[in-house]
C-alpha cells in the first residue's frame, strides 16, 4: 500500500508562461484542503541543488497566506531556469573542460530526508522529462503541462499559449495600422521553438499575409511573390509573420547561440534575415519587430488561467488518488491524466494536414511553400 501524503513539493521549470502562479495557488490550495503540506522549491531545482544561494530556504513552505491573490499574476512566484537540468548537470573540470553528471538522486535524497512523500512538476518537455526520470527512480511526481510553444504532446493545449496567441495577435493588429501608413513589410518573429503554434495561431488570427513555420521550410522568392502580388493588387504593405525556428526549404535554422553543455540552443534571427532579403528583392521598404520574451509575460488570459487552476486542482487528486508518473492533460471532455513517458522527449508539431493551417491556406495566406 503506498504511504499516506503528509507533504509535497512543486517546482517550476523552463521558461516562464503566464499561469504558473495560478497553478502553484491552485496546488496549495487543494493539498490544503486535504490536510497536506505543500513546500516550493526555488528555481527549477536549484532550491535543493545549491541550497546556499538561498539564506532564507531554497525550499519553503508555501500556505494559503502565500498564494493568495497571485493567480492573475505572470512569472512565477517560485523562480524558474532552463539551465542546470539534474540529469544532464554541467560541472567545470580542473582541466578546463565542461562535463555532465547526474545530481538527480540528490533530489530524491532530499525528499526522504524532509519527509516530502511527492512532488508536483510544472514545466515544458524538459521539465517533465526531468519529472520522468524522478518517477522512474521512485518518486511520487505528476506533471503539468506548461509552455507558450503549445509544443508538448498528448494534451489538447499547455497554460501560456493562449496569453502568448493574444498578445502577438493585438500586436499583428497594431502593425497592419502602422505597415498600411508607410506601405511597408513588417516581419514579425515570434517564439514557439521547433513548433509553429504560435504563429499560425496568431498569424491567422491576426490577419498576416505570409506564415512562416518550422513545419513548412520556405522558399523566400514564394514570399517575394506574394508582396509583388498584393503590390499589384493596389495593396502595398504586408505583414510576414516568422516562426523563429523556420526555415529556408534548403537552407538552415538560425541561432542566437549554439547548445553548450546544461543549455539548449537559442533560435532567433530570422525575422532579421528574412527582413533584409526582402527589402532587395521586392524594394519595399522592410521593418522587423521581434516580439520574444514578451510573449512570455504579462496576466494570463482567463482561458490560460482557468486551464492552469484546473490543471494544479488536477494534479492534486491525481496524488490523492495514488497516481504517479502522469501528466495532467487537456482532453476533449475535460481534464485527462496520460502517462509522463508518453509525453517526455515528444515535441509536438504543427500536423500538415490540420484545419487550422488549412484554413489559412483557403483564406489565402501564404505559407512560403
Ligand atoms: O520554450 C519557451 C521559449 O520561450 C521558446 O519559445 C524560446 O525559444 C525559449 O523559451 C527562449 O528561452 P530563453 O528564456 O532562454 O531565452
Amino acid at each position: 500500500m503506498t504511504k499516506p501524503i503528509k507533504r509535497i513539493a512543486v517546482c517550476t521549470g523552463g521558461g516562464d508562461a503566464p499561469g504558473l502562479n495560478a497553478v502553484i495557488q491552485s496546488v496549495v490550495i487543494a493539498a490544503d484542503n486535504l490536510g497536506w503540506q505543500c513546500y516550493g522549491i526555488r528555481d527549477g531545482f536549484n532550491g535543493i541543488l545549491f541550497p546556499e544561494r538561498y539564506p532564507e530556504g531554497g525550499v519553503y513552505r508555501l500556505t494559503r497566506d502565500k498564494v493568495r491573490g497571485i493567480g492573475h499574476l505572470g512569472g512565477t512566484m517560485l523562480g524558474t531556469t532552463n539551465k542546470g537540468n539534474p540529469l544532464h548537470f554541467p560541472i567545470n573540470m580542473p582541466d578546463g573542460t565542461v562535463r555532465e553528471i547526474d545530481r538527480s538522486d540528490e533530489i530524491l535524497t532530499y525528499f526522504a530526508t524532509h519527509e516530502i512523500d511527492a512532488l508536483v512538476s510544472i514545466g515544458g518537455d524538459g521539465s517533465l522529462t526531468i519529472a520522468n526520470a524522478l518517477h522512474q527512480k521512485g518518486l511520487r511526481v505528476v506533471g503539468v503541462p506548461k509552455t507558450i510553444d503549445n509544443d508538448l504532446d498528448k494534451t489538447y493545449t499547455t497554460f501560456g499559449f493562449d496569453t502568448a496567441v493574444g498578445f502577438a495577435t493585438e500586436c499583428l493588429d497594431r502593425l497592419h495600422a502602422t505597415a498600411e501608413s508607410h506601405q511597408r513589410v513588417m516581419v514579425v518573429e515570434v517564439m514557439g521553438r521547433y513548433a509553429g503554434w504560435i504563429a499560425l495561431h496568431a498569424g491567422i488570427a491576426g490577419d498576416a499575409h505570409v506564415i512562416l513555420l518550422p513545419e513548412i521550410g520556405f522558399d523566400l522568392d514564394k514570399v517575394a511573390a506574394k508582396i509583388r502580388e498584393r503590390v499589384s493588387d493596389g495593396r502595398p504593405y504586408s505583414i510576414v509573420l516568422v516562426a523563429e525556428g523556420a526555415q529556408p526549404r534548403d537552407g538552415h535554422r538560425e541561432l542566437l547561440a549554439a547548445a553548450e553543455v546544461g543549455h539548449a540552443e537559442r533560435l532567433g534571427g530570422i525575422g532579421e534575415t528574412i527582413a533584409r532579403a526582402l527589402a532587395e528583392s521586392t524594394g519595399n521598404d522592410t521593418r522587423v519587430v521581434v516580439l520574444g520574451h514578451l510573449l512570455r509575460g504579462g496576466s494570463p488570459t482567463a482561458f490560460d488561467r482557468l486551464s492552469a487552476l484546473r490543471f494544479g486542482a488536477a494534479a492534486v487528486r491525481a496524488l490523492d488518488e495514488g497516481q504517479s508518473g502522469v501528466m495532467v492533460a487537456l482532453g476533449f471532455r475535460g481534464v485527462d491524466y496520460v502517462a509522463l513517458e508518453e509525453v517526455a522527449g515528444h515535441i509536438r508539431n504543427v500536423p500538415l494536414d490540420c484545419d487550422t493551417l488549412q484554413t489559412g491556406r483557403d483564406l489565402g495566406i501564404s505559407f512560403g511553400d
